[in-house]
């Protein structure tokens, strides 16, 4: 297994580039196999979750071009199984976005249930209600979901919650309907804008998405488009955060500022100064970061999946700050290692106290998931001596190259498989 090795203390200093938004381009390349022409996708981060999900593709039947890491071709008229391997649902979850799409297309789908999840059990009873509010009859046997329509038509559905994955998944079994559909209390994350936005390319008729009220006419078809997937909101604010957490000036380049507000809010509220320009946010911390309070709320909220990332630069902020986790029930399994590493940190159900201590110690940590992974390194970075960090196949998931760029801002942070390696590195670095 792979570990990064990190010797903190260095602040992060320079220019990083923000590659694709994985959560946006997993259900873009689900949505691309409901049409019968090619779909180009540019933009797409190489990262694991991408090629499981391209690979999930081609395993029911599509042709799958992969024509260099940040670019693939899709033509979804070969599709001969509606049938997606339990393999890749193990994987990612996300392979339930080819549920929406092949019941648009073809009415009919089989997916296996998505298990439990690291941070929480993740229920898709939601997806489920929509695809039945359309005229689907699903079932649920032996694990798998069975879904299947004599035809689509559309309707009006409330989501009880505010759920981006079901949202989704619904806007895209809705868009080959007959007929409209309302979907009310949408997710309004960039990334439904950007799935929405890419199935109109494709010639479907989607409005009001971005709002909580999403409206949908069905069409019979979908034709080819090429489309490149908007930034990824929550790499920007991974490095943003890395940069607060080591007193550096880092300008994340290739974002959209205005998906950013609530990370640059948060920022700015523990002392940090933050420039916005067009496509580009400069993050500039200089002195001891000051407490603050925050929730995880649907877009424009603050994004849970920066809780991990915010927990940690309060841990070294004067004063005691408290992190309160709304969408997700169990997302709080790095606070265990980050104490390893010397932070004062209390759990009581869904909210965490923390009392800022000067600064972390290196110590060897275990990543519990994607982007407490993230969180743990940006520890790591900031804290006094070596930090090991395992299981980052965690991070690997939704973060492409992260040391190199981390390395590239002046982080002393290599990836290695090996004890030897590790203590190559602390000879070199000491
Ligand atoms: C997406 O997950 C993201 N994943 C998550 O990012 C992100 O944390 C989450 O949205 C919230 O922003 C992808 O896009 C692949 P939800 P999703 O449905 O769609 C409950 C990452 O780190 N719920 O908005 O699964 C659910 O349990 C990942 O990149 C139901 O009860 O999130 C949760 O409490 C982690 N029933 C809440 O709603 C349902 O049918 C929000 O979940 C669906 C969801």
């Amino acid at each position: 297994m792979e570990q990064y090795v990190i010797k903190g203390g260095n602040p992060l200093v320079g220019e990083v580039e923000i590659g694709g938004a994985k959560n946006a381009a997993l259900a873009i390349l689900a949505a691309s196999i409901m049409a019968d022409e090619t779909v180009t996708i540019d933009n797409l981060p190489d990262v694991r979750d991408i090629n499981v999900l391209l690979e999930a593709i081609k395993g029911i039947g599509a042709i799958v071009d992969r024509l260099d890491a940040h670019t693939v071709k899709i033509n979804g008229s070969t599709i001969s199984g509606m049938s997606v391997d339990y393999e890749y649902i193990k994987k990612i979850r996300a392979s339930y976005y080819l549920l929406g799409a092949l019941l648009g297309k073809y009415k009919r789908a089989e997916v296996a249930l998505p298990g439990g999840c690291d941070i929480g059990s993740r229920p898709i009873d939601l997806h489920l209600k929509g695809f039945r509010a359309l005229g689907a009859t699903v079932d649920i046997q032996h694990g798998l979901i069975a879904a299947q329509a004599e035809h689509l038509k559309g309707t009006h559905i409330y989501l009880d919650k505010v759920s981006v994955g079901a949202t989704i998944n619904i806007m895209m079994a809705a868009a080959m309907a007959e007929g409209k559909t309302i979907i009310e209390n949408a997710a309004k994350e960039p990334h439904v804008v950007d799935v929405a936005n890419f199935l109109n390319s494709m010639g479907a008729g989607i409005r009001g998405a971005g709002t909580d009220v999403i409206r949908i006419v069905g069409v019979e078809k979908l034709h080819k488009t090429e489309y490149s997937i908007i930034p990824d909101q929550i790499e920007a604010g991974t490095f943003m955060f890395a940069a607060a957490a080591t007193r550096g000036d880092v300008t994340v380049k290739n974002v959209i500022p205005k998906h950013l507000e609530a990370t640059t809010a948060k920022l700015l509220e523990v002392g940090c100064e933050v420039e916005e320009f067009d496509d580009a946010v400069r993050v500039v911390c200089a002195k001891r970061m000051h407490h603050t309070q925050v929730t995880t709320l649907p877009y424009p909220g603050f994004p849970t999946d920066m809780q991990p990332q915010m927990a940690v630069i309060l841990g070294i902020a004067e004063g005691t700050s408290t992190v309160t986790e709304s969408i997700f029930e169990n997302r709080f399994k790095y606070v265990d290692e980050l104490t390893r590493m010397g932070a004062n940190i209390k759990v009581e159900s869904n909210i965490a106290i923390i009392t800022g201590v000067e600064g972390y110690t290196g110590a060897r940590v275990s990543a519990p998931d994607l982007r407490a992974g993230a969180a743990l390194v940006i520890a790591g970075l900031a804290a006094e001596g070596i930090t090991i960090v395992d299981d980052i196949y965690y991070v690997e998931r939704g973060y492409e190259h992260f040391e190199e760029k981390l390395a590239s801002l002046g982080a002393q942070i290599e990836k290695v498989s090996s004890e030897k390696e590790i203590q190559k590195f602390t000879l070199k670095v000491s």
